[in-house]
């Protein structure tokens, strides 16, 4: 009976005159939407995984664990900052080390914090894609290596790179390069040796973005010279970085993509006219059109993925080298036995540099610059991970992070031990962080795996050792040194480390 009145009641609203029916109307459908907004936001996951599952019927039943973060948006505030030490602990608090589900308003999106989970993912031909943030888009760099769509064109773009930039020919070409501008941050420490509190990020980023300049456009600039040129650039890839590190609710949220809340679309906007032209008047200019639009395509992305990784990763180095001073003096023990004082490293002793080679190991397994690998991966096709299903289009991501930290894969994972990574001449084979061994993958794995490692790391040991044979790296007294991290592009020292460097040998022509 009472629902009989209540239905009249309805009816009789609906039927009178269309202003007072309004509000009701306006009510009863925000209501329904609220509760169906409650219904996906009740699943494992959150909203997106159950919407997902109440559209796709029992056939995809089977529901990955996860936190349900708040309705609506989901879990958006795991990805707020040091996204990598939120998600592993939710994963942790979830039980869903493995596999965990979670939401990015409409984004699906699954992590692991586990190597076997992180090889099925990383190296499936179904996650050979990546989502496309605005950012990207807006600055074109979907038409560029690291957001391309796999296929033909993503396939050619990798063997233009392979072949001007990364192959083992190219890398011994630029030798020479990298020696000069070793020898330039050299003459730039040495002037301040002594008791002069130092800031070494500027002048890494400096290096590593000359380096890739020369590399990339031929392009020679000096580690202290200051033009409109060198200027121009430096704004261009801080800007570019900071864009593409924000995550970016218009990604995940479609209501409020037209707002432009964050000013990251309008800033975008802003910012790819001038890579444009700034690229495209190196290139005129040295003639290079013969690699025509393709390579346009590829040269800028690598300038802005290519600095900030090696820069970021030597910072985490040389801080540890200050803390640890007991293991600066066996790396500057194994410098003086293989190349001795009276001269300065080449890339030819880098072989036998293996204490070295295990520092850098044991810093890349504790501060991966790319805790998250960086860039995440999308599903081409519905697929199953660790026996859950996986619908296409949702994100995968793999915790690097929480892998090379976790207990049950190392031992005393806190502790910094580059000697866990020796083989003491014994037959068991150099551990190899190149993705092949998913507890310490930093330049990930599979199709999609990154194509600068070599480089990256040949640069990084080789500028590591010139800095520690020329320098004993003290702290500097004041300052001390913070490990606390900022995850923009890369993971980050969040306070800039300061030192003081003390020459080990006389210099010549300082
Ligand atoms: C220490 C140095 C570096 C680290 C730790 C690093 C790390 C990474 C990681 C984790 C990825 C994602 C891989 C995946 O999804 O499986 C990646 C991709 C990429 N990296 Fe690196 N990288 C470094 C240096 C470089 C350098 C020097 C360049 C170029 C000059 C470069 C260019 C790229 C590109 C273009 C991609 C996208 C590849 C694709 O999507 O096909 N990286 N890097």
């Amino acid at each position: 009976m009472k629902t009989q009145v209540e239905s009249l009641w309805v009816f009789a609203l609906v039927s009178q005159d269309s202003f007072s029916a309004w509000p009701w109307l306006v009510l009863l459908m925000g209501l329904a939407w609220l509760s169906l907004a409650l219904l996906y936001w009740a699943h494992p996951g959150g909203p997106a995984w159950g919407r997902f599952h109440w559209r796709s019927g029992p056939a995809a039943r089977r529901s990955i664990p996860g936190p349900r973060g708040l309705p609506i948006v989901g879990s958006m505030g795991l990805m707020a900052s040091l996204a990598h030490r939120r998600l592993a602990a939710a994963a942790d608090s979830c039980a869903a080390k493995r596999l965990m589900a979670f939401s990015l308003g409409e984004t699906r999106a699954v992590v692991t914090c586990h190597p076997d989970v992180a090889k099925e993912i990383l190296t499936s031909s179904v996650f050979a894609d990546r989502p496309v943030k605005e950012s990207a888009y807006k600055l074109m760099f979907n038409r560029a290596i690291g957001f391309a769509k796999y296929g033909v064109y993503w396939t050619t773009l990798r063997r233009i790179a392979a072949n001007h930039l990364f192959c083992p020919k190219q890398i011994k070409a630029s030798e020479n390069q990298r020696q000069q501008i070793a020898d330039q941050m050299v003459r730039t420490f040495w002037r301040n040796r002594g008791n002069i509190s130092t800031r070494v990020r500027e002048v890494l980023k400096r290096a590593s973005l000359n380096n890739l300049m020369w590399s990339v456009f031929g392009r020679v600039y000096g580690l202290e010279e200051s033009n409109n040129e060198v200027e121009e650039v430096r704004k261009l890839v801080e800007e570019g970085y900071e864009l593409l590190g924000l995550v970016n609710w218009s990604d995940h949220l479609r209501w409020v993509a037209d707002f432009d809340a964050q000013r990251i679309g309008l800033r975008c906007s802003n910012l790819a006219p001038k890579v444009n032209r700034f690229v495209g008047g190196i290139l005129a200019e040295h003639r290079q059109k013969t690699a025509g639009e393709r390579g346009r395509d590829f040269v800028d992305e690598m300038i802005f993925r290519g600095t900030d990784t090696i820069a970021v990763l030597i910072e985490w180095i040389l801080a540890k080298m200050v803390l640890r001073q007991d293991v600066q003096s066996t790396v500057h023990d194994e410098l003086d036995r293989v190349v001795g004082r009276s001269r300065s490293v080449s890339e030819s002793d880098m072989s036998e540099l293996v204490y070295l080679s295990a520092v850098v190991k044991e810093v890349l397994r504790l501060h991966p610059p790319g805790p998250l690998l960086s860039w995440a991966r999308l599903a081409i096709t519905d697929t199953t991970i660790d026996g859950y299903h996986v619908p296409k289009g949702t994100t995968a991501m793999v915790n690097m992070w929480a892998i090379s930290r976790d207990p049950e894969f190392w031992v005393d994972p806190l502790e910094f031990m580059p000697q866990r990574f020796l083989t003491h001449g014994s037959n068991e084979p150099e551990f190899s962080v190149f993705g092949s061994d998913l507890r310490l993958a930093p330049f990930g794995s599979g199709r999609r795996t990154c194509p600068g490692k070599t480089l990256g790391l040949t640069t990084v040991c080789f500028w590591v050792a010139s800095l520690l044979h020329e320098f004993e790296w003290l702290p500097d007294g004041q300052n001390g040194v913070d490990l606390s991290e900022v995850l923009r592009l890369s993971c980050e020292m969040a306070n800039p480390l300061t030192v003081m460097v003390h020459p080990r040998r006389s210099i010549i022509n300082p």
